[in-house]
């Protein structure tokens, strides 16, 4: 198959280009090279036979359409996006554009070139917190940042596609995903690379918020399993199975590290910071995916993966991310003064 994979030099479209040229797939990568876009990510395969990449944005309709004709795409799977909710609270419009227009564009132009094939990856954020039990596919959506608002919007957008035109769409909902290559401004690899450094670990809130904690690696298996074997038209949360509190993920990675609990820095809360995702991920089970890495080994791995990869990370850190953090955090951390609270063991 000839397969388009946008946002292909993020982290998770990094990993599945990968994943589908080791399956005997031929992939165009196109990819708007924003922030964290990264082509250092694909290195390994930058001359694979099978592989080509194409700088441009999904809101590009002319040369989207121009792309999906001539180089005669049977499927498309849409993982570029704006992700991270932090910077969506500091510049929503970006989020829109991208997550809601981006994604109609693309939708739009592979359903005019007939595509066989519409991936849409989205995320468990749509569901807002949820205090009990765990979200289905059914449930209502109920998101409460821009990030997840921006993304709710896309998927309406995609299984719209189904009801109107019976247009082949299925849809992913992962949970929070890890491992490496992941730019450092989430959660995982922020903590891990301070704590390479010896900086403080910014724990937001109480540090008693809960995330399900999704291996890279399991997440591109459900998406392409998804991609294969999805009904048109359906949507499938795709879940780690490892619920686990910020301040217990926290610990792990300075444990990991030989450093001490006494980094952590409890600071202001996000605005809205949704207290827990948990997503019931029976739907994608029947249809034969489950993930495969252990969450400590998976953690165990990744931190590792940052530890022997300093100049991938130190290289971004000390580009356009150094603003994007004073931004982001130096009041936070002024804030806090340096009080460090409950930290112990
Ligand atoms: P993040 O990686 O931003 O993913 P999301 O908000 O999309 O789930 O954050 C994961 C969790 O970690 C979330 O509860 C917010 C928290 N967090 C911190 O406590 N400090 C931080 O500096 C960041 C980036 C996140």
């Amino acid at each position: 198959m000839k397969i388009m994979v946008t946002g292909g030099a993020g982290f998770v479209g990094s990993h599945l280009v990968r994943r589908l040229l080791e399956r005997g797939e031929e992939v165009m990568n196109l990819d708007a090279l924003k922030y964290s876009g990264n082509l250092e990510n694909l290195q390994d395969v930058a001359n694979h036979p099978r592989y080509t990449f194409v700088h441009g944005d999904i809101c590009d309709a002319k040369l989207v359409a121009a792309l999906l004709r001539e180089r005669r795409i049977d499927g498309v799977i849409n993982c570029a996006a704006e992700t991270h909710v932090d910077r969506s609270i500091l510049d929503p419009g970006a989020f829109a554009q991208t997550d809601v227009i981006g994604t109609g564009v693309l939708l739009e132009a592979a359903r005019r070139a007939g595509v066989g094939r519409f991936l849409q990856v989205s995320t468990d954020e749509v569901y807002g917190s949820v205090e009990t039990g765990s979200s289905t596919e059914d449930d209502p959506l109920s998101p409460r940042s821009p990030y997840s608002a921006s993304k709710a919007g896309g998927d309406l957008l995609v299984l719209s596609y189904w009801t109107t035109y019976h247009f082949p769409v299925v849809l992913t909902r992962g949970s929070n995903t890890y491992g490496p290559n992941q730019y450092p401004e989430k959660f995982i690899p922020l903590f891990v690379t301070n704590a390479i450094d010896d900086q403080p670990l910014p724990l937001y809130g109480d540090g008693r918020n809960c995330r399900d904690w999704l291996s890279v690696y399991d997440h591109c298996a459900g998406i392409e399993h998804v991609f294969r074997h999805g009904a048109p038209g359906r949507l499938y949360n795709v879940g780690g199975g490892n619920e686990r509190e910020n301040i217990d993920v926290a610990r792990l990675i300075l444990q990991h590290l030989g450093k001490s609990n006494s980094l952590i820095r409890y600071v202001q809360d996000r605005p809205g910071h949704d207290r827990r995702y948990s997503v019931d991920c029976s739907r994608v089970r029947a249809l034969g995916w489950e993930p495969t890495v252990p969450f400590e080994e998976g953690i165990r791995s990744t931190v590792e993966w940052y530890r022997t990869h300093e100049s991938w990370w130190r290289t971004i850190k000390s580009g356009e991310f150094k603003a994007y953090y004073e931004q982001a955090y130096g009041h936070r951390l002024r804030e806090g003064g340096g009080e460090v609270k409950g930290v112990a063991g």
